[in-house]
């Protein structure tokens, strides 16, 4: 007998209705199964998707909204100098509920895997001691990968290379990097030569925050496709954000893109957050800052993208739905055809799965059953209706439910319920 059998699923990209057979927290088979199984979902020919991937976060700054006081400017200097006085004020104990609370959010909506930055610059490093435990506790759950990020500058902060080691040492994953905060273009590219060494020398992945900036002469992904290229990191190196990308000249980036393409880098935009802080400067027209995701991912480069921030110094807004990111990341791109509408949907499952390195990621025979079963047809009505997430589960147990969604027309209100869609979820699946 199985343990699970999920009936009638509509896998992404597929057009037939199959079965999932489910053992030992895998998937054995999937197709027409005719076993009977311990339990069973019928997923009613609903999307069945692997997990939401999130492949840039701050869970050390989510939920502190407001505290200590409101970014008034809304740019990305204020947003650090307020996280610069809030996180003196922070314990372990205080990092860790916070992050254990926003872990439950993310599964709930249905994201099994997050790459997190944890700030390094306190040398007491409270966050990423209360990373690595929310880490080993979510475990079951929730992939968490750890980045070690200066955020007060590798170079300009005295300490930053002393703390950024011993993060190491402690078990974080990823080395990060801040290239656009040092004082001068030159030690941005001198931080990044520096810590693409420590990631070469310890085996370790890098995901730098990359030119977040509007500033179209800010080039440091150039540094870090180059460095990449130079120490064979090529597959292990992410550049996040890549903001100046959008006011860069396009003969320059005409050069740069295939740079970036040679270092096997993977890009990561941050759709709410960089049409929120980018442009923050300019008179009418504002630029909306997002990096040049259609462009990047026609040259074949892997896209993913990323929340970055749920109601933190940066942003006050967010419940951490991935389908949100893509929406948004689909708009600002102007990215409206059907390939790149899945490009969109693929840009917070797949792609960042690829980002994140995830071996066990797939809705595939022999992977883990980690899969969400979403209330819409195919992923270009997940990306309209950011629909229910009716089931996530993970290793083949169903850790979060949310009820189907279904409003309908309130019969004494005089309104035909035929001339007024009684249901979002009708089907216009191409
Ligand atoms: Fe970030």
């Amino acid at each position: 007998m199985l343990d699970l059998i999920i009936r009638n699923c509509k896998l992404a990209g597929e057009s037939k209705i199959v079965d999932i057979a489910i053992n030992d927290g895998k998937i054995i088979s999937i197709g027409r199964i005719y076993e009977k199984a311990a339990n069973e979902i019928d997923a009613l020919s609903n999307l069945v998707t692997p997990p939401f991937v999130d492949s840039h976060f701050h869970i050390d700054s989510t939920l502190t909204f407001g505290r200590p006081r409101m970014n008034q400017s809304g740019t990305l200097l204020e947003g650090i100098n307020l996280w610069k006085e809030l996180k003196t004020t922070l314990n372990i104990d205080e990092i860790k509920k916070r992050a254990l609370k926003f872990c439950r959010w993310a599964i709930a909506r249905g994201t099994l895997a997050i790459r997190s930055h944890v700030d390094i610059s306190d040398p007491e490093l409270p966050a990423v001691q209360a990373l690595i435990d929310v880490r080993k506790e979510m475990k079951p759950w929730l992939d968490i990968q750890l980045v070690a990020f200066p955020q007060d500058g590798f170079l300009r902060h005295e300490e930053a290379k002393k703390n950024l080691l011993t993060a190491l040492d402690m078990g974080v994953d990823v080395v990060g990097g801040i290239p656009h905060y040092e004082r001068t273009m030159e030690e941005g590219a001198e931080s990044i030569k520096q810590l693409c060494l420590i990631a070469a020398g310890r085996g370790l992945k890098i995901d730098m925050h990359c030119d977040e900036t509007d500033d179209p002469m800010s080039r440091h992904i150039e540094t870090l496709a180059c460095e990449t290229k130079r120490l064979g990191l090529e597959g292990r190196v992410a550049g996040s954000h890549l903001t100046s990308m959008h006011s860069m000249d396009n003969y320059y980036v005409s050069k740069l893109i295939p740079l970036i393409c040679e270092a096997e880098l993977h890009a990561i935009a941050n759709p709410l957050i960089n049409i929120t802080i980018q442009g923050r400067h300019d008179n009418y027209p504002k630029r909306r800052g997002m990096t040049r995701v259609k462009e990047l991912m026609e040259a074949k480069i892997n896209v993913a993208f990323g929340h970055d921030c749920v109601m933190d110094p940066w942003y006050p807004l967010g419940s951490h739905d991935m389908l949100e990111v893509a929406n948004m990341g689909l708009h600002v791109g102007q990215m409206t055809g059907i390939e790149e509408m899945h490009n969109c949907f693929a840009a917070v499952t797949t792609n960042g799965a690829k980002t994140l390195n995830l071996t066990h990621y797939g809705p595939e025979v022999g992977k883990q059953a980690d899969l969400v079963i979403l209330q819409c047809r195919d992923e270009i009505e997940a990306l309209r209706l950011r629909p229910a997430r009716l089931y996530v589960l993970r290793a083949g147990k169903i850790i979060a439910r949310t009820n189907p969604v279904n409003p309908e027309i309130f019969p004494q209100s005089g309104l035909e319920a035929e001339n007024f869609p009684p249901s979002s979820q009708e089907n216009f699946c191409i």
